[in-house]
C-alpha cells in the first residue's frame, strides 16, 4: 500500500482525515507517529499555513504529505479565531475556554449569536512535485451554550445552516458527510492526484 502522512499533531483530524483515506487503500501515518517537528505556521492564510506543513512533513519523510489547516471564522468577530482557532484555546487545548472566549467576545460587541463558518484548506506536497491545494467550508451560526459531546474544537457551538443539531451533536458519520473538511476532501479527490498515488 502506498505511505502518506498526516501532517498533523491533532488527533481529532488524524481520525477525521483517516476515515476518509481509508477507502482509497492509502496506508496513512500522522506526522506524530513518525516524531516529525511541527513547523512554525506563520502565513496569513489557511491555504499557506497548509502548504508550510505539507511540504515541511514530505521534505523531512521523503513521503507524499497531506495537512489540513483548518479553523472557525466569526463574522462578528471579524472573521476571529480564524487561523488563530487552535492557539485561542491556550497551551492546554482547551477549547471549552475557546468557546466561552468566542461568546465573551461576542458578548462584548453586543450579540449573542453570529453567523460564521469554518474553512479546510488541504495542501498535498509530494516530494519533487508541484504542492496542489483545495478549500472547503461550511456556514452556519454560533450557538450558546454549546452543545453535545462528539467532534472536536468549536464544534458544539456551531450550527450549520439547515440542521437542528452542532456538529458536537451530530453522528460523526453525518458531520463528516457535510463538513469543511469533507467538502475540500471531495476537490482533492475529483482532481485525482491521490488516486494517482495508489498502488
Ligand atoms: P490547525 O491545526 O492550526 O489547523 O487548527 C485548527 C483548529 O481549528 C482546531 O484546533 C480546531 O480548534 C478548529 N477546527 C478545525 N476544524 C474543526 C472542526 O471540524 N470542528 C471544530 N473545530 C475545528
Amino acid at each position: 500500500m502506498t505511505k502518506i502522512v498526516l501532517a498533523t499533531h491533532n488527533p481529532g483530524k488524524v481520525r477525521e482525515i483517516a476515515d476518509l483515506l481509508r477507502p482509497l487503500g492509502l496506508d496513512v501515518v500522522s506526522a506524530g507517529e513518525l516524531g516529525l517537528p511541527e513547523p512554525e505556521e506563520t502565513a496569513k492564510d489557511f491555504l499557506g499555513n497548509a502548504c508550510i506543513k505539507a511540504e515541511a512533513a514530505a521534505q523531512a519523510s521523503n513521503l507524499p504529505a497531506l495537512a489540513d489547516d483548518s479553523g472557525f471564522c466569526v463574522d462578528g468577530l471579524n472573521g476571529d479565531p480564524g487561523i488563530y482557532s487552535a492557539r485561542w484555546a491556550g497551551p492546554d487545548k482547551d477549547f471549552s475556554y475557546a468557546m466561552s472566549r468566542v461568546h465573551e467576545e461576542l458578548g462584548l460587541k453586543g450579540l449573542s449569536e453570529s453567523r460564521g463558518h469554518f474553512v479546510c484548506a488541504l495542501a498535498l506536497a509530494i516530494p519533487s512535485a508541484e504542492t496542489r491545494m483545495f478549500e472547503g467550508r461550511v456556514s452556519g451560526k454560533t450557538v450558546w451554550p454549546p452543545r453535545g459531546g462528539h467532534g472536536f474544537g468549536y464544534d458544539p457551538m456551531f450550527l450549520a445552516d439547515g440542521q437542528t443539531q452542532t456538529f458536537g451533536e451530530m453522528a460523526p458519520q453525518d458531520k463528516h458527510a457535510m463538513s469543511h473538511r469533507a467538502r475540500a476532501f471531495q476537490l482533492l479527490l475529483e482532481d485525482g492526484v491521490l488516486t494517482g498515488l495508489v498502488r
